[in-house]
């Protein structure tokens, strides 16, 4: 099939490439030529394992084209993806402006039958705007359909995830439209669920926020787990084997971060308020993320008097391991609260991007992770890096002022860091000793 997919970040990209691995045509839009102009010499614009060879194979074979000319491409193209950004505004409604100029646009190049599909994850109603602003552009009806086709991929496993799905969901007022689109997914052969435009929509709020709500749950027992000696690995195992709740997402931890999680809880409050309904749960998920990625700060005000002048190192920066992505990591919120409090912050992350460099360039970035600990106080665990996991904890402590160690990810064992040398060790929820 023909196919343009408009937008190149990181959902638009990965759904590009991956059409273009099964039968597909692509033609990816961007708006900014640079971005295109390194994606047509085979540089990918964001780390993602497996994008690379993926974007040279694709090139190579010439089953995708980049491009500025968007009107070009929808005049050539059958399905058109909209895979642009949707932000959260200040009052956590989401900005669509990017996707309904989109659909403006859109709507000034269709000559013959188009199926129109959400990729971004849009709020609910947007399938209608979207049909509403083709129609007052003056298309005809049965030039154009519109579908909600939420993708679920995460990153660091994105284009696994959009080739092997668990489902597929196609929110749809038309049987044409509907029949394309399980042709177009066929040779995936991943279930597919074909539903109405706003429970597409819903499904994908109502997915991220319930993984979201999953792990403040876990780390609210974390929290009790420390306060009455628990310990939460034990628990989260034994809650998993029960196959209503499963193992996955019950990792306690310095709380979830990253471009969907905290976006996506809002943005579903904020459908329910628009609506007149207080979505409690969801609101709490989030209240308890926002506590949870300070508790280091907590953790070190109780230890020391004052973080004045003081060195804390931070190992782990991304929001997760796999991705060079530190869009509302916790260590975010961990080094401004530190820099607020007079702290000198050195730290460690194999992936650091100049995007942080950018935000906070007042810190010391090491390229070698036991120069980041040198005279360190504190060691603060953001994310659970191999690096981290192999570090030689013995030299470790031979080079801090004062070796304790914050495991924001629980990673370490206490008895293990104990016996290396730690003068002090906080874990969520499995344990502390100073
Ligand atoms: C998420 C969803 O998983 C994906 O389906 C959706 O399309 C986009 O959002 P992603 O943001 O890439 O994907 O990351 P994910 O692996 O889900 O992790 C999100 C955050 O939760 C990370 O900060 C991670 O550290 C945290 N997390 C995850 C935990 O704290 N504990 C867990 O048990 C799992």
């Amino acid at each position: 099939m023909k196919i343009c997919v408009i937008g190149a970040g990181y959902v638009g990209l990965v759904a590009a490439l991956s059409f273009a691995t099964f039968k597909n045509n692509v033609i990816c839009v961007e708006k900014d030529q640079e971005k295109v102009d390194k994606l047509k010499q085979g540089v990918p614009i964001i780390y993602e394992k497996g994008l690379e060879p993926l974007l040279k194979t694709c090139l190579s074979k010439k089953k995708i084209i980049f491009t500025t000319d968007i009107d070009r491409a929808v005049k050539k193209s059958d399905i058109i993806f909209i895979a642009v950004g949707t932000p959260t505004k200040e009052d956590w409604s989401v900005d669509v402006s990017q996707v309904m100029e989109v659909a403006n646009q859109i709507s000034q190049s269709i000559n013959t039958y188009k199926i129109i599909v959400t990729k971004s994850t849009v709020p609910v109603g947007t399938q209608k705007r979207i049909k509403d602003i083709i129609h007052d552009n003056g298309v005809q009806e049965n030039k154009y359909d519109v579908v909600s086709n939420p993708e679920f991929l995460r990153e660091g496993r994105a284009i696994n995830d959009f080739l092997h799905g668990e489902r597929i969901v196609l929110g749809c007022d038309s049987e044409k439209a509907s029949s394309i689109m399980k042709k177009l997914y066929k040779p995936l052969r991943t279930p597919v669920i074909v539903t109405t435009p706003p429970t597409a929509e819903l499904i994908k709020y109502a997915s991220n926020a319930f993984l979201a709500t999953k792990i403040s749950f876990i780390n609210e027992l974390a929290n009790l787990s420390n306060i009455v000696e628990a310990d939460i690995d034990t628990i989260a195992y034994a809650l998993g084997m029960d196959k209503r709740i499963s193992p996955e997402f019950l990792q306690a931890g310095i709380g979830y971060g990253g471009s969907c999680f905290p976006k996506d809880t809002k943005a579903l409050v904020n459908i329910g308020k628009h609506y007149d309904y207080d979505f409690r749960i969801v609101k709490s998920a989030i209240d308890v993320n926002e506590t949870q990625r300070l508790l280091p700060i907590d953790i070190l005000l109780n230890h020391y008097e004052s973080l004045e002048g003081k060195i804390i190192t931070l190992l782990g920066l991304t929001f997760k391991p796999g991705t060079d992505d530190i869009r509302e990591a916790p260590s975010l919120y961990i080094i401004k609260a530190l820099l607020e409090k007079g702290a000198i912050v050195k730290c460690y992350d194999p992936m650091v991007s100049n995007e942080i460099k950018k935000i906070y360039p007042q810190l010391t970035y090491c390229d070698d992770l036991y120069d980041s600990v040198v005279d360190s106080e504190c060691l603060i665990l953001c994310t659970e890096l191999d690096d981290i996991y192999q570090m030689d904890l013995k030299k470790v402590v031979k080079k801090m002022m004062n070796a304790i160690m914050i495991d924001g990810r629980n990673m370490f064992d206490m008895d293990e860091v104990k016996s290396k040398g730690f003068k002090g060790y906080y874990s969520m929820g499995k344990g502390s000793y100073t």
